[in-house]
């Protein structure tokens, strides 16, 4: 019986051990997921933005005459195209979209 307590007391503070390690990495880890947002951006945006600038589509965020100049317009301009899709996006994706977008070509720093 003390063997079978001993064993529980293992797994329990195994699992709190887990459990913390976990909220732990959720507080550093920022709320946008840049990773999600690639795979968003390759399955709704890619295609539209081929249509116009060729190539990968990528020419669209790196062109000389870009829209976006700021971490707030690269947002404003998510949601515009999010819209033009007529899919709508949970705040958090758009979110994650707008981190991916940044990471790879904007590279605003706030
Ligand atoms: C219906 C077609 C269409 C879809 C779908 C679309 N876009 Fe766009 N997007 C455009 C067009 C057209 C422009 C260029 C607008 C301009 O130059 O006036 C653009 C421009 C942009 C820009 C600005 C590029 C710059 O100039 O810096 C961003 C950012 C962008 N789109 C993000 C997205 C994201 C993210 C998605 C997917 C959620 C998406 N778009 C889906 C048509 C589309």
């Amino acid at each position: 019986m003390s063997r079978l307590l001993r064993i529980l007391a293992i797994v329990a503070a195994a699992l709190f051990a887990l459990l913390a390690s976990l909220q732990l990495a959720n507080a550093q880890a920022p709320s946008a997921d840049a990773g999600a947002g690639a795979a968003l951006h390759e399955k709704d945006c890619v295609a539209c933005h081929v249509r116009p600038v060729g190539g990968d589509g990528s020419a669209m965020y790196t062109r000389a005459e870009r829209r976006v100049t700021s971490a707030a317009k690269l947002k404003a301009q998510v949601a515009a195209c999010n819209t033009q899709l007529g899919i709508s996006y949970f705040p958090e994706e758009e979110e994650h979209l707008a981190a991916y977008l940044n990471l790879q070509y904007y590279k605003f720093k706030d």
